[in-house]
């Protein structure tokens, strides 16, 4: 879906429609993270389709342990600066933990701050059955809402860690009920993370909006690798994580280029000063 050129990501706008429509043409959907203005300029303009204001943001941009710290303000505000950024993919803010677990109140509540505040165009938020309430509740607000089951990392502490689920029968059959309890509540796509590849083939199969897969093999209607990852910024990233370039060192060198023309009066040369 994403064979796009710089040209024509700007005329055709990524729509609910065009996502359902995507699936049912068997077209790969792709789904990257970002934070920042630049960043969504760029990866619009390559002609990614979602851009997703993860929750991740707690560990990629403020370098914390867990997403649970992220608060709705910074969300918010992380939402703005990428959907300045995007003309055609379609932006996504992702709701921080205790943003919509309290009340479905308070969840449509944020979730239209998104939109209004963020200019987002729907929101992601985690869990199944247990959300199901509050994912119509939002879709009844006329925001679409994408699910995000399986690996769920709000649930770090019941986890026990960023573990694989689906690896138990129990375990199975509870991430094809959160998956299908998703699509009833009105979700327009599912986001399946840290699973086996047979699960997500067969929770594709079954449910009939698109599921975006992180750590869920190849099957899944989309993908979504979170930017750092893919652009080697992250210290340390997970086995499934294929790396697309390495940012890191390239900063790493331009700094330390920097320093050394800094320390011998190499820069500011004639070129770069005003007469
Ligand atoms: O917060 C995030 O970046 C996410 C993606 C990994 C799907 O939820």
């Amino acid at each position: 879906m994403s064979t796009v050129t710089a040209e024509s990501a700007r005329e055709h706008r990524v729509t609910i429609p065009l996502l359902r429509r995507a699936k049912r043409r068997g077209e790969k959907i792709t789904m990257l993270t970002a934070y920042d203005f630049t960043f969504a300029q760029i990866f619009d303009a390559a002609g990614i389709d979602i851009l997703l204001i993860g929750d991740s943001l707690g560990n990629v941009v403020q370098g914390q342990n867990t997403t649970l710290p992220v608060t709705l303000e910074e969300s918010i505000y992380h939402t703005r600066l990428v959907a300045r950024g995007a003309h055609r993919a379609l932006v996504v803010g992702d709701m921080p933990f205790g943003s919509y677990q309290v009340s479905s109140e308070d969840a449509v509540r944020n979730a239209i701050r998104f939109v209004k505040e963020g200019g987002a165009q729907a929101v992601k938020l985690e869990g199944g059955t247990a959300v199901f309430d509050t994912i119509a509740r939002i879709v009844a607000a006329e925001i679409p809402v994408m699910g995000h089951v399986g690996l769920t990392p709000q649930a770090i502490h019941r986890m026990g860690g960023h573990r694989v689920q689906g690896r138990t029968e129990a375990s199975r059959q509870r991430v094809i009920d959160d998956a299908q309890a998703v699509e009833d509540a009105g979700a327009f796509a599912v986001v399946l993370e840290g699973m086996p590849v047979e699960l997500a083939q067969q929770v594709t199969a079954t449910v009939s909006i698109p599921t975006i897969g992180i750590g869920a093999g190849v099957h899944c209607d989309g993908q979504v690798l979170v930017m750092h990852d893919l652009l080697g910024l992250s210290d340390w990233t997970p086995s499934f994580v294929k790396q697309y370039a390495n940012l890191g060192a390239l900063a790493s060198q331009a700094a330390r280029s920097f320093a050394e023309d800094v320390t011998n009066a190499k820069f500011p040369d004639e070129g770069h000063s005003y007469r």
